[in-house]
């Protein structure tokens, strides 16, 4: 099969889960779209640093322009987070005319209508389906799935952090502190967990839903964002009492006439209601469409593999650009990945 190379731009818990998971699934991934994935130059910032994976020194280089410069190279997954250092590369690959996957959502909240428009001037995609809920396809369902309606509404639990840390408060009565370590120990959290509990990460994944769902950015200053970090035990005791939990919720709607509102905030959930169910670092996004109804998404919303898995389809997506012109649905049976299970007498 033909070979695509890659260029991974950081290797932290995501790209590394990426260079992981692509070699598990190598055979599998190769047989569905027809090619081959290759990583062939990873950009980290610290050769030095020990890692989750073994990645041949040869492949690794400081130096991000290599990537981006190398003729060999069609595809650049950014994945390196922050807005400054990510904006140059995202912007130059495009330029190169290189197909960029990343999952930088503080990058496209903030920068998303500058290298959406450059994108379309240089003629090539930017896909960033793990900048949303993880392991949620929610980019692809908004893109296509739902392509036929008018978005009414969306109410997520889009960071996974905070609802582990909610949840755990909750459930089992620790302290917002503790709560919060936890995540970070099991590779939740950004970076910079303050992007978490403030509710900004979470407000970054709604300005992406709401710009796909009405077709412009909100800016920033326009959305309304308080996160968890004032959440207490004794407001969980008040809101059980009464039949609620607390989530952190991503609230996006459009009014009568036409006017997006987007929010995110803890918010008080009947106990009853499907969102209350949603527990530790899972997602939940509920869309309401006008031809569809409500429908509702959910899975793993944050961590290496989950994260991983929607930065491979979309790697797969660029493959089937380059090699089709056009999208992959990947469950075309032209490969031998399955066998039926034998019938028992
Ligand atoms: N820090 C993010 C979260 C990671 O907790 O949801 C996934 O975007």
């Amino acid at each position: 099969p033909r070979v695509i190379n890659i260029g991974l731009a950081g290797l932290g818990n995501v790209g590394a889960g990426v260079f992981k998971n692509l070699e598990k699934n190598r055979s599998l991934i190769s047989q569905r779209i027809g090619a081959e994935l290759r990583v062939t130059k990873v950009a980290v910032r610290d050769l030095s640093r020990p890692r989750d994976v073994e990645v041949p020194a040869a492949m690794l280089t400081t130096d991000w322009k290599e990537l981006v410069n190398d003729p060999a190279i069609p595809v650049i997954v950014e994945l390196i987070g922050g807005t400054i250092t990510a904006y140059d590369m995202v912007a130059s690959a495009l330029r190169a005319k290189k197909i960029v996957v990343t999952g930088n959502k503080a990058l496209l909240a903030e920068r998303g209508k500058e290298l959406f428009a450059l994108a379309e001037e240089c003629g090539v995609p930017i896909y960033f389906e793990a900048a949303v809920a993880g392991g949620i396809p929610i980019i692809q369902v908004l893109q296509e799935g739902l392509v036929g309606n008018h978005i009414r509404s969306i109410h997520g639990i889009i960071n996974g952090t905070c609802n582990y840390i909610l949840t755990r408060m909750s459930q089992a009565g620790l302290s917002y502190k503790d709560a919060l370590q936890e995540a970070q120990e099991k590779g939740y959290a950004e970076a910079d967990p303050t992007l978490d509990v403030s509710g900004w990460d979470a407000a970054h994944k709604a300005i992406i839903l709401a710009s796909l769902s009405y077709g412009f950015w909100i800016p920033q200053d326009k959305v309304y964002v308080e996160g968890v970090d004032r959440v207490s035990i004794t407001d969980f005791r008040f809101a059980e009492r009464l039949g609620y939990t607390i989530k952190l919720l991503s609230v996006i709607r459009a009014d009568e006439n036409g006017l997006v509102e987007v929010r995110t905030q803890p918010t008080l959930v009947p106990l009853s209601h499907v969102l209350a169910n949603v527990s530790g670092a899972f997602n939940a996004v509920l869309v309401n469409g006008d031809v569809v109804g409500e429908t509702l998404f959910y899975g793993r919303g944050a961590g290496q593999d989950p994260t991983s898995s929607s930065v491979i389809s979309d790697i797969c997506e660029a493959a089937a650009v380059l090699m089709h012109g056009a999208r992959n649905s990947g469950f075309v049976p032209h490969g031998l990945y399955g066998k039926s299970k034998p019938v028992e007498d």
